[in-house]
């Protein structure tokens, strides 16, 4: 596989730390440059960051002295560096929307975890085992923007990471209706403990915006490419609802789902068990060997035993039983911060590589 020079843009923050730590040892792409706001340029990247680390594992070394430019101002220097760019900023969503179509049109293609493109028609939204076709979309956004080589492509919110990737396998039975209460770690808000300290024992019934995002992005995630935009899928229908829970990372999700021909339990249990996508077929560096794992037990999936399962790469299911309203209840969990952030861009990263996207 040929190898990729790649620029953080954002790199002081949570996501863009995390980038960080996931790209130290990536066997194909080397980060280059790293950027960040105007506090930030000009510094190292170990004294832009200072006390705000927030890893478990050190700063990698290679990076501490890389001098943090400026995000908005240096975008032909970054793009000279870098042959495409992660993107992870706490900006105004028209901000970030032109600075990633600055980025796209300087040539650069942007893998972001942003909100700002999602709905964007000619932007590919992608979980690589889900949708990895979404991407054929770029030739058209190509076009509009008049790039030979940029683009922009952009991964779905952390929320839905673990119940989407369980309906999908189940979504030829015919779902009818799906509901889902969402769990959430304070990460997914840029937060520590530390930096958070009324999350302790604590929990919040609100996090801005995100029941939208957790409804109306799964329709673009099954939508389809029609001429040089993508559809929205009409269904299934999915309401939720999403809590901030005293956790530091992983995202639980408890799901209720009906069907028009109701499978049995044993078949549920053989369509997560047999799941694979394009992400397996390509054999990615950061794809897990087994995307959904069920559990027996009845206390599982717990999030300090399971959130690191795969590299936190995986999503872990269990608790699926029949319920009195709904054919089905289960429960299910993902790392958000490594496959429903960072690591699930790093992913889709691989899938535009290996499709020649990045060339
Ligand atoms: N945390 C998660 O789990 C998660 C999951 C999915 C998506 N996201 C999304 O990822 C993005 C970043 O989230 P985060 O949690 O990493 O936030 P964060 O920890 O607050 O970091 C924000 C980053 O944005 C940079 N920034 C702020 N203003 C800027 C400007 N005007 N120009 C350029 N850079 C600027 C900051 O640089 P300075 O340090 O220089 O201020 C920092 O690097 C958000 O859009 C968020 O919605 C987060």
């Amino acid at each position: 596989m040929k190898h990729y020079n790649v620029g953080i843009i954002g790199a002081t923050g949570m996501v863009g730390q995390r980038f960080a730590t996931l790209l130290e040892n990536h066997p194909w792409f080397t980060v280059t440059a790293l950027a960040a706001s105007a506090r930030s340029a000009g510094k190292t990247y170990q004294a832009a960051v200072g006390g705000r680390w927030a890893m478990t594992t050190p700063m990698p070394e290679s990076m501490k002295d890389m001098v943090v430019m400026d995000a908005a101002k240096d975008i032909e220097k970054v793009a000279s560096l870098a042959d495409f760019v992660f993107c992870a900023v706490d900006m105004k969503k028209d901000e970030i929307r032109a600075l990633e179509e600055a980025y796209a049109k300087a040539e650069c293609p942007v893998v972001s975890n942003n909100s700002a493109h999602r709905h964007t028609p000619d932007v590919p939204m992608v979980v690589p085992e889900i949708n990895a076709d979404h991407t054929a979309i770029i030739k058209a956004q190509r076009k509009r923007l008049g790039t030979k080589k940029g683009f922009v492509a952009v991964k779905s919110n952390c929320s839905l990471q673990s119940y989407v990737p369980a309906l999908h396998p189940l979504m030829g039975y015919g779902i009818t209706k799906a509901l889902a209460c969402t769990y959430q770690a304070i990460s997914g808000a840029g937060k520590t403990f530390e930096r958070w300290p009324e999350m302790v024992d604590n929990l919040i019934p609100y996090i801005g915006g995100e029941e939208e995002k957790s409804e109306k992005e799964p329709l673009k995630l099954w939508g389809k490419i029609e001429g040089d935009i993508i559809v929205d899928a009409k269904g299934p229908a999915i309401t939720t609802q999403c809590l901030r829970v005293p956790v530091s990372d992983g995202h639980t999700a408890a799901v209720f789902v009906s069907f028009d021909r109701k499978p049995s339990i044993e078949e549920i249990k053989e369509k997560w068990a047999a799941f694979s996508g394009e992400a397996q077929r390509l054999n990615l560096p950061s794809a897990p060997k087994q995307f959904l794992h069920y559990f027996e037990e009845p206390d599982r999936p717990q999030i300090k035993s399971e959130r690191m399962l795969e590299n936190g790469m995986a999503v872990s299911i269990g608790r699926l039983r029949e319920d009195s309203q709904y054919d089905y209840k289960f429960v299910c969990m993902s790392h958000n911060t490594l496959r429903g952030a960072a690591g699930g861009a790093v992913l889709l990263a691989e899938l535009l590589a290996a499709q020649g996207y990045m060339d």
